[in-house]
């Protein structure tokens, strides 16, 4: 394993580095390090039973775009981190992610994932809880492989926060929410596994404690924004480029950033309107086209985008004071990346 450019070096000539970063040059900073994530994981989604392995392959190949990995692998490197442990734990929180994956797909009877069948469509949903539970326990085992217990902890803090949130999220299905069971909801949905991958970084770094709660906090406010901006996608996106059907978060029955304002604002018809849909699961009588006209109405996009918008800045804030590094410069970079995504 190894760096293009070290970040004790740059620490130590601050002058001499660019000032602004492209996702190229991140993608540099931890070429070496995502290879060594795909070969871990791959090992790790190996079993006796064929078809655990089979799935575990498809889901490896599905084009997941591995940012949780990376901020893991950046957080490590911010503190010159050189072990095996940061790729292990990469594989781990990227084998968790998974797994929430394939049982979020059996829970919303999602067709489709990355552009391609969603893997209970291609096994069912028997197999699929099989493999999710199973994936889950190799994340465990290969966590353990650390002989850490502030890392087990935090772990299986996450796990079930995120299957809390799931549960709660399927309590609310149909149902107008306030915008604090919302971003409860995204933040055990998705900014507690942003956190952790951070906070995980930072322990193998030997980070002090006030630096692991600032990276612990940016984040989760890098999740947040994640998160949110996954939503609006869902709404403005098309479904070509998100790899997944649009505005399924409707016809899921989920009430979202954008809606949840235009709710508190809009006429006792329009909110009828909204309520159809969410509790019909189905655009009868009320089109998607109906909805965005009254998010439009309301400027609530560019309301949830601006909130997105806040969470990012808020994460960039908690990095200015680390010193100067390549490292340092990617992760100000990713904030960026996350509200200007476009899938
Ligand atoms: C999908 O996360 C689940 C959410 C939190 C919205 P990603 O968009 O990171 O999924 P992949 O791994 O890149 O497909
Ligand atoms: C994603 O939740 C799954 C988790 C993060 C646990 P959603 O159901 O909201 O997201 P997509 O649309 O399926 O990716
Ligand atoms: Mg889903
Ligand atoms: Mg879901």
């Amino acid at each position: 394993m190894h760096l293009v450019v070290s970040p004790l070096k740059v620490r130590k000539q601050p002058l001499s580095a660019p000032a602004t970063i492209n996702g190229k040059e991140i993608f540099d900073l931890i070429r070496d390090d995502l290879v060594l994530l795909e070969t871990e994981f791959e090992r790790d989604t190996v079993s006796r039973v064929p078809v655990i392995t089979e799935i575990g392959e498809y889901l490896r190949h599905g084009g997941g775009k591995r940012i949780r990995p990376a901020l893991l692998l950046l957080a490590a490197k911010l503190f010159d981190y050189r072990g095996r442990g940061a790729v292990r734990l990469a594989a781990v929180v990227e084998i968790i992610h998974t797994a929430t994956l394939v049982h979020d797909d059996i829970i919303d009877d999602a067709k489709t994932r990355r552009g391609r069948p969603a893997a209970n469509t291609q096994w069912g949903n028997s197999k699929c809880v099989l493999a999710g539970d199973w994936l889950y326990m190799q994340a465990f085992k290969i966590a353990v492989e650390e002989r850490n217990f502030r890392i087990l902890d935090t772990l299986i803090e996450l796990t079930q926060q995120m299957v809390e949130g799931e549960l709660l999220q399927m309590e609310t299905l149909g149902k107008l929410i306030t915008r604090d069971d919302y971003f409860d909801l995204i933040y055990r949905k998705t900014a507690c596994l942003f956190s952790v991958c951070m906070r995980l970084g930072a322990i193998l770094g030997g980070a002090t404690s006030a630096e692991e709660a600032a990276l612990a906090k940016y984040g989760h406010d890098l999740g947040m924004a994640f998160q949110i901006v996954d939503d609006v996608l869902d709404l403005t996106a098309s479904e070509g480029v998100l790899g997944k059907p649009v505005a399924s978060d409707l016809r899921e029955g989920k009430a979202t950033m954008a809606v949840i304002h235009s709710l508190e604002r809009c006429t006792g018809d329009e909110r009828n309107r909204i309520e159809t849909v969410l509790r019909q699961r189905a655009f009868n009588g009320v089109t998607h086209a109906d909805i965005l006209e009254i998010l439009q109405r309301y400027g609530s996009l560019e309301a949830a985008s601006s909130c997105a918008a806040r969470y990012a800045k808020s994460a960039r804030e908690l990095i200015c004071s680390f010193p100067d590094s390549e490292i340092k410069r990617a992760l100000l970079w990713a904030p960026e990346f996350v509200v200007a995504r476009e899938k």
